[in-house]
């Protein structure tokens, strides 16, 4: 556990509401997930795409709790609209080099929220003919949306907070946290 001047070094003075998960509470958790995940996947190729920027400490802690061969890569996505309401469609800014096709994909993300995004992102990684496509979330809000999609591992049920740490930003800040906070 990190004491209260340990945090305020990291925050740059910003004061914390509360810690939601500590670094301990999170690890055993990824380890967790890890050990689900490798006994999900007990034959072909898995390949663990990373949806940037918010899962890259996840991601990184996660694939090296799961004990099978993988491939990781990455996914920049961007919905677009008119800034305010999304338009419903989401675009690839970074779009993975390796082949989907015929291979498990495990799409990992930090947080879902009302699961738009990953929602469109489903449909469009489907049309590239993987063996199978999944979610891993680190927290879900569990809003309940029309348009969610499955998540077939989760890590946290998260609080209607605003949460930040562990690659969760607020304007690219508190990434480097190493828990899960409440900025408030
Ligand atoms: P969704 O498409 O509504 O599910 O939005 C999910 C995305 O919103 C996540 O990938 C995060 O980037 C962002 N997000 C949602 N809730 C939070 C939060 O509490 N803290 C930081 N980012 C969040
Ligand atoms: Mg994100």
């Amino acid at each position: 556990m990190l004491s209260t001047p340990d945090i305020l070094r990291r925050t740059g003075g910003k004061a914390v509401k509360s810690i939601v998960f500590d670094q301990a509470t999170i690890a055993a958790k990824v380890a967790e997930l890890g050990a689900r995940i490798t006994a999900a996947y007990p034959d072909g190729e898995l390949l663990v795409l990373g949806l940037l920027k918010g899962s890259f400490i996840f991601l990184s802690d996660l694939v090296r709790t799961i004990e099978r061969p993988i491939q990781v890569d990455f996914l920049v996505a961007s919905s677009y609209g008119d800034g305010k309401v999304s338009s419903g469609t989401v675009r690839l800014l970074y779009d993975p080099e390796t082949r989907l096709e015929g291979k498990h994909i495990l799409l990992v993300e930090d947080i879902i929220d009302t699961g738009k995004t990953l929602q469109r992102l489903m449909a469009l990684l489907d049309t590239r003919r993987p063996e199978s496509l999944s979610i891993c979330a680190l927290l879900d809000k569990q809003l309940a949306t029309e348009c969610r999609p499955e998540v077939r591992f989760v890590g946290f049920r998260a609080p209607a907070a605003f949460l930040v740490g562990y690659g969760l930003d607020h304007a690219e800040n508190y990434r480097h946290l190493p828990f899960i906070a409440d900025l408030e």
